[in-house]
């Protein structure tokens, strides 16, 4: 346990008839916790939490969440002021290494994304193979799992090689993901370019071409940095829990890092932005104003969700939305950029935010449900939104990957089960089978 966790009074658990004690601990911001490590040694029960919501699976320094008031954190710093005054570079230093960097600092992180920024010419090779069509995600997945084959990580890691690592993923993640779009419309791929930062190196290698040179929009550049900072990292998601339990086993870091990437494809996790863009051209397309759609994401049966709407842990707003709307507007009321979908994402909005449904369930806007707007203003195709979103979570995944290596000892993630299958039967011959 780290120091920095408080010891309070223990719990007291009574089980047919016996009372155990389970010491409890709260964190730096209050939350509480009980220990129930050693539960299943001294009373024979497991806890039972379906979708982990009531568990706390590790300790962890890197960011803070509390979704009853909208509070997103980074190494203490409020989203807010980071989305305002940063950028995404220094937002990912932070993360990483806990401290946000001094100039030269900066300039040394930058300078080495900039130089790990080229993959290694023989990946071309797997690019070539993926048949036309091919979903994005399932390409950057393919390609970050074979980086661990061009770039082989020793058993004992050096400070050097980690470093190193770390910039191999955060750069090349972005320049994988501009050659798999250039893939999939056939146009030659554009080399990263030491001219350009981060952001804009990314936009360059998706939209130059040699015949047509990128044409830079300072609104544009900002907006999408400013996305990638709102996706950096949020604690125990689905991708990031993936990248831990995949990385507890020790594993390649590159194979780690595909853990989350496979994770976050979902449309209940990163896979959200792209659908929510697919509900509101169909709600366009069908001419009416939403509320035919509401009444279907309300009905179980049907099979349909408020796309961009819910989540786990923000039970009143989430305050990347909030901050990402305010974006959105400012970006899309832009002259030549209106878009008819963001209309319709307003009402659908109103409309939601008085139903009762959504009300009584505490369903409010996540960061999903404007984001898309702003890819789409950006000119980046439905399909390359959750890719977006695995470039801005890398800093995340590769924070919680070192916190979790470097820790006092990697337990292996292996949670316990309740058995509701058949109980001991006996192998029947083929011929006596019903
Ligand atoms: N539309 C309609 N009903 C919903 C929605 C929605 N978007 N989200 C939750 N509900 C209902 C759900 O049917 C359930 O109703 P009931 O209590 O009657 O059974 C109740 O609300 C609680 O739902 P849940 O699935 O138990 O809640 P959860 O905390 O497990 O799920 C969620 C969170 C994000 C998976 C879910 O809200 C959802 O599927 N949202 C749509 C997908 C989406 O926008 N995902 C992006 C999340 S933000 C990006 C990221 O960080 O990954």
């Amino acid at each position: 346990m780290s120091d920095r966790l408080k010891l309070l009074t223990p719990a007291t658990l009574t089980l047919e008839n016996k009372s155990y004690s389970l010491p409890t601990y709260m964190g730096v911001e209050g939350e509480k916790a009980i220990d129930i490590t050693k539960l299943r040694s001294q009373t024979g029960y497991v806890t039972l939490d379906d979708g982990y919501g009531n568990t706390g699976a590790c300790e962890s320094a890197i960011t803070y969440i509390d979704g009853e008031k909208g509070i997103l954190r980074y190494r203490g710093y409020p989203i807010e002021e980071l989305a305002e005054h940063s950028r995404f570079t220094e937002v990912a230093y932070l993360l990483l290494y806990g401290e946000l960097p001094n100039s030269e600092q900066l300039l040394g992180f930058s300078s080495r994304l900039n130089e790990s920024s080229i993959v290694h010419e023989d990946v071309h090779h797997f690019l070539s193979g993926f048949p036309r069509g091919s979903h994005p995600m399932g390409i950057l997945a393919t390609m970050v799992a074979s980086l661990s084959t061009f770039y082989p990580v020793p058993d004992q890691l050096d400070e050097a090689t980690e470093i190193q690592i770390v910039a191999n993923l955060v750069s090349q993640v972005r320049t994988i993901a501009a050659f798999s779009y250039k893939k999939s419309i056939g146009e030659p791929l554009v080399y990263p370019s030491i001219k350009y930062r981060y952001t804009s190196n990314f936009l360059n290698m998706m939209f130059a071409s040699p015949v047509r040179d990128y044409q830079p929009d300072a609104d544009i550049d900002s907006a999408i940095d400013m996305l990638l900072i709102l996706h950096a990292d949020h604690e125990q998601n689905c991708s990031t829990s993936s990248v831990r339990t995949a990385g507890s086993s020790l594993a390649n870091v590159y194979a780690v890092i595909t853990a989350g990437i496979a994770a976050l494809w979902g449309p209940r996790h990163g896979g959200a932005n792209q659908e929510v863009i697919k509900m509101l051209e169909q709600i366009h397309a069908e001419g009416g104003d939403g509320t035919e759609f509401i009444n279907q994401a309300k009905d179980k049966n049907s099979g349909n969700r408020l796309m961009g709407f819910g989540h786990r842990v923000y039970k009143n707003f989430d305050p990347r939305a909030v901050v990402l709307k305010q974006h959105c507007d400012k970006l899309l009321n832009k002259p030549g950029l209106n878009d008819p979908l963001l209309d319709i994402a307003r009402r659908l909005e109103e409309i939601a935010l008085k139903d009762d449904y959504f009300i009584s369930r505490k369903l409010y806007p996540n960061v999903d449900f404007y984001s898309g707007l702003i890819l789409r203003a950006a000119g980046i195709p439905t399909d390359m939104f959750t890719v977006l979103f695995a470039i801005g979570r890398m800093p995340g995944w590769l924070a919680h990957w070192r916190e979790m290596i470097h820790g006092e000892h990697v337990t292996i993630y292996r949670p316990r089960q309740i058995y509701t299958g058949e109980i001991l039967r006996h192998y029947q011959d083929i011929n006596q089978r019903a």
